[in-house]
């Protein structure tokens, strides 16, 4: 039976960048999660009949809403749901399965990279059929709907079992559940070539992957340690759970610290790896050497035809503003199209749709390319050691040479988090107001050479994105970015991107925060960050 259930509109349902994200006791107000559901599907046309996948990173509230979604897609016309055993799917092998099996869209439920349990985040997010993130067009129609919406539609069905792979019948419609590694590894095995690293652990190569009791758990054991036979205890934490183990699963040098300090240490393994809470982030450090996101994916760049998925070369790279410029010399190099976009996945996905992008990456460790629509965490661990076993190198020799070839990007992030929401505006709107007037003059002895807040005129759709982060270069190709978090749940966090360029050989040994010295001193200058925010540092730096 279908029941009509009459509701009253919440006014804090704005999807943000990665859907819409909330504290736990917020979902768990009453209709919180029924209002978004159902406005997602009264924002969309046409799915009668069709296919929709379900799944989550396995954060506390995970399983509740997922019976929710099942329940409320059987009472709106879906045909069939396809839901990762358990409730589980990564972010990149939810979009792998809406695209693999031609479904609808997708609802998958995560809030990436923040904690879980139940005071901390949950998040409901929506992709569409080409397995990729909501386009603003759709979010800004979801969130018209939650102001508006009366009624939700729900199935009066018994909970679905989950957690038995099969077919069964729910409300009038299929519920598939499926395993949720299966089809995500076959995919890796296509474009990875797992003969030659199955030799590269044979011949004693040692790595870690740290799964942070999220999602990638699973994933990481079936592929590295079962398909690849690497050694047991290579994936460490790698069992999901609901709370992530009172961890914060986000795989930087804060969160990751103690796989950092193994892999700095005298007993290092030869590469370390982590994933986020939902497996579309990354975090690279070979032996004695970090390698920042933003050249990570320059150097994926540099060497993907040494995989077999890639052995064609690349159509072109993108990289989100604050992205280091690191993967633009390559691209200038491998005279391909670089594409600047705003924060955010789900820019890339029009480049990658049309066929001008094959690699994509952010500074935030979010790398992927056109095998899903999502920056896949996984993808980028075996590609690094698709690299690594075909050039028999080590990570650092990759990373000194990449170096010694391009020049080296100095580059670091600084966050200052649940900052007041009033202070963090004023800074901005003081910063953007005097933009026109900081050309020319110079800062800590840096000519400023301009200043501007991005915007993004998409190439394929033509639309066009303002306010997309505060820039400043200065002379010599050096530049601070400012904006504000889109992701956050509590206050504001302004982030600070810090880049300098050093072509000088001899000077790529420097410690980062030393090299951008200068540089960080004339960002605070400039915006006023301690005045201002009343912090007399970051709260994490990466
Ligand atoms: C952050 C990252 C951004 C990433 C997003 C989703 O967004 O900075 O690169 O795409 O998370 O993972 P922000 O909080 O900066 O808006
Ligand atoms: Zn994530």
């Amino acid at each position: 039976m279908i029941r009509t259930v009459a509701t009253k509109p919440y006014p804090d349902q704005k999807p943000g960048t990665s859907g819409l994200r909330k504290k736990v006791p917020v979902f768990q107000q009453e209709h919180y999660a029924e209002n978004f559901i159902q406005s997602i599907f009264d924002a969309l046309d046409g799915f009668k009949g069709k296919t929709l996948v379900i799944g989550g990173d396995g954060r506390f509230y995970n399983r509740e809403v997922i019976q929710k979604a099942i329940a409320m897609a059987a009472a709106n016309g879906f045909g069939k749901v396809m839901v990762g055993q358990g409730g589980i799917l990564s972010t990149p092998a939810a979009s792998n399965i809406i695209r693999k099996y031609k479904t609808f869209g997708g609802i998958i439920l995560s809030a990436s990279h923040n904690p879980g349990g139940p005071h901390e985040d949950f998040g409901i997010k929506y992709n569409a059929s080409n397995g990729g993130p909501a386009p603003e067009k759709l979010t800004d129609a979801i969130f018209a709907r939650t102001k508006a919406i009366s009624s939700f539609k729900i199935a009066d069905i018994a909970t679905v079992d989950i957690d038995t792979i099969g077919t069964v019948e729910a409300g009038g419609m299929t519920v598939e559940v499926i395993d949720p590694v299966a089809d995500y590894a076959e995919l890796m095995e296509s474009l990875f070539d797992f003969e030659a690293l199955r030799r590269l652990f044979k011949s004693g190569f040692r790595m870690r992957f740290d799964a942070m009791h999220a999602v990638t758990g699973p994933y990481a054991k079936e592929i590295l340690e079962n398909r690849l036979g690497a050694p047991k205890g290579t994936a460490r934490n790698f069992i999901p759970l609901p709370d992530f183990g009172g961890h914060h699963p986000d795989p930087n040098l804060v969160h990751a610290k103690h796989l950092y300090d193994e892999m700095m240490g005298p007993d290092a393994p030869d590469f370390g790896a982590a994933s986020d809470g939902d497996g579309d982030r990354n975090l690279i450090i070979g032996k004695g050497i970090f390698v920042t996101p933003s050249d990570s994916v320059a150097m994926l760049a540099a060497n993907a035809h040494l995989a077999p998925g890639y052995k064609a070369g690349l159509k072109g790279i993108a990289r989100s503003m604050p992205t280091s410029g690191a993967a633009d010399r390559v691209a200038e190099k491998l005279g391909i199209g670089i594409y600047e976009t705003p924060t955010g996945w789900k820019f890339f996905g029009n480049l990658l749709d049309a066929g001008m992008a094959t690699i994509c990456g952010e500074e935030s460790a979010g790398t992927g390319s056109n095998h899903v629509r999502e920056k896949d965490g996984l993808w980028a661990v075996l590609l690094w050691l698709n690299i690594l076993a075909a050039r028999g190198e080590s990570a650092r020799e990759i990373v000194t040479q990449h170096w010694a070839t391009y020049g080296r990007n100095y580059y670091s992030r600084h966050d200052y988090e649940e900052i007041e929401i009033d202070r963090a505006n004023a800074l901005v709107d003081e910063l953007r107001a005097k933009l026109g007037s900081l050309p020319g003059t110079s800062v800590r002895g840096m000519k400023i050479a301009s200043a501007d807040d991005f915007a993004y005129n998409d190439p394929v759709d033509g639309s066009i994105s303002k306010n997309q982060g505060i820039r400043i270069l200065f002379d010599g190709g050096s530049r601070v970015v400012f904006r504000l978090s889109g992701t956050g749940t509590s206050g504001a966090t302004l982030r600070v991107y810090i880049e300098r360029y050093e072509p000088d050989n001899s000077r790529h040994d420097l410690d980062t925060q030393q090299a951008l010295a200068d540089l960080i001193a004339a960002a605070d200058d400039t915006a006023g960050i301690r005045a201002h925010t009343g912090r007399a540092k970051p709260s994490v730096i990466t």
